[in-house]
C-alpha cells in the first residue's frame, strides 16, 4: 500500500544573487513498511526532500498525498497534528534543546503529544540502556559529545514507535559498535511496521534498506 505519493514536486530557493532549483519535477512512491535510503552528494537536496516529506518545509509546485490524502501546506494545524501523532524525525543537526537535560529533551515532546508518560518512562529506561546513554539522562545536553547527542535524537524520535520515521544521516557521528545497535533498532522498528525514510552515505546502514534512491541535479533515481 502506497503511504507517500509525490508527483512533479519542485523546490526553489531564492537568494540575493539568484534563484536555485533544488528539486526539479521529482516523483516518488513509498509503500507502507518500506525501509528507504536516499543518497546523493552534499548539497544534492536530501535534507530538503526529507523536510518536505515530514511536513516541515513546503514546496513550490507538485502534489503530495499521505495515506491517499492530499497535503496542503496552508493547513498548518492539520499538518502539525500529523507530525505529532504519526511521525518521528531525526534531524541532521539533531535539534536538541541545549540548556536542559537529556531526560527533559526526551520527555517534553511526549508531554506535548499527550502520551502516557508513566508507561513511556519504562521504555525510556530500556531504550536508553540499549543505546548506551542511560548514564547521561540527567546530564545537561550541552555536555554531551556529538555521538551521544545523536543517540539522544534517535531515542527521542523512536520512542513513540512512529508510523513513519524520517532519519537524516542518523549514523554520521557514531562509532561502529553504536552504529550496529542503531541498525538493529531500525530493523526491529521496521519489522514492527514503521516505514523508514533515511538519508545516508553510510554503506553499512544502506545495506539494511530495501529501496534505494539517488538524488542528482534535482532529480531522483531508483538504484
Ligand atoms: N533555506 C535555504 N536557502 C537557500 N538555499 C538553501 C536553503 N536550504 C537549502 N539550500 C540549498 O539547497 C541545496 C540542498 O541542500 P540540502 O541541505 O537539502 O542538501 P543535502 O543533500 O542534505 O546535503 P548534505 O549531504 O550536505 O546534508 C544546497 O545547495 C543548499 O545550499
Ligand atoms: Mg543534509
Amino acid at each position: 500500500m502506497c503511504i507517500i505519493k509525490i508527483e512533479n514536486l519542485c523546490k526553489r530557493t531564492t537568494s540575493k544573487q539568484d534563484t536555485k532549483i533544488i528539486l526539479n519535477n521529482l516523483s516518488l512512491y513509498i509503500n507502507k513498511g518500506d525501509f528507504v535510503a536516499i543518497t546523493g552528494t552534499s548539497g544534492a537536496g536530501k535534507t530538503t526532500l526529507l523536510k518536505i516529506l515530514a511536513l516541515i518545509e513546503s514546496f513550490d509546485c507538485g502534489d503530495y498525498w499521505l495515506n491517499h490524502k492530499k497535503i496542503s501546506f496552508r493547513k498548518d494545524a492539520i499538518n502539525a497534528n500529523i507530525r505529532k501523532v504519526n511521525f518521528g524525525y531525526i534531524p541532521q543537526n539533531l535539534g536538541l534543546i541545549e540548556s536542559i537535560s537529556v531526560y527533559e529533551n526526551i520527555l517534553i515532546p511526549l508531554y506535548i503529544q499527550r502520551r502516557n508518560v508513566i508507561a513511556i518512562k519504562q521504555k525510556i529506561d530500556t531504550l536508553s540502556r540499549i543505546l548506551n546513554i542511560h548514564h547521561l539522562l540527567a546530564e545537561n545536553t550541552d555536555h554531551l559529545s556529538l555521538g551521544e547527542k545523536q543517540r539522544v535524537a534517535i531515542l527521542r524520535a523512536c520512542i513513540k514507535q512512529p508510523s513513519i520515521l524520517f532519519a537524516d544521516e542518523p549514523t554520521a557521528s557514531l562509532d561502529p559498535e553504536n552504529k550496529k545497535i542503531i541498525m538493529k533498532l531500525f530493523q526491529e522498528l521496521n519489522h514492527k511496521g514503521t516505514t523508514i525514510i533515511m538519508n545516508s552515505h553510510d554503506h553499512e546502514i544502506i545495506e539494511c534498506t530495501n529501496t534505494r534512491y539517488l538524488i542528482k541535479n534535482g532529480i531522483i533515481k531508483k538504484l
